[in-house]
């Protein structure tokens, strides 16, 4: 008997896929190209961005696309290469860093770790690279 990751046991939350299956490494990067950003559901059920890098990984963080300004989902513009929010116009680095308000913050990380294949979220709880700050969203 197993266990099903509730709440972080441990383990994290893995990482959902609109129709509610869990995202395997091999599925997602068999079906996503470098470069694409897609949305999945993450911590707390906040939609958050995969990225596949450029080595053809997944990287190693999400990136929660809810706006820190009024909470809106934030859609990737590949041609601008940012975040960029169709509500009040923030714009958001690739990285998930705010570079324009009227959103105060930069967009929450979460780790992902690789749980048995399974894409899978861990609280990130420590400093925010992106700013050298402690992460807002603990
Ligand atoms: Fe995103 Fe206002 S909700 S800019």
């Amino acid at each position: 008997f197993i266990p099903r990751g509730g709440g972080g046991g441990g383990g994290g939350l893995p990482a959902l896929t609109k129709a509610g299956d869990q995202v395997t490494f091999k599925s997602w990067l068999d079906s996503h190209q470098v470069g694409s950003r897609e949305l999945v559901q993450g911590l707390k059920g906040d939609a958050t961005y995969l990225i596949v890098d450029d080595n053809k990984q997944i990287r190693d963080y999400g990136i929660n696309a809810v706006c820190t300004h009024l909470g809106c989902v934030v859609p990737w513009n590949k041609a601008a290469n940012k975040y960029m929010c169709p509500c009040h116009g923030s714009q958001y680095d690739e990285t998930g860093k705010v570079v324009r308000g009227p959103a105060p913050l930069s967009l929450a990380l979460a780790h992902i770790t690789d749980n048995a294949g399974v894409v899978t979220f861990t609280p990130w709880t420590e400093t925010d690279f992106r700013t050298g700050l402690n992460p807002w969203w603990k």
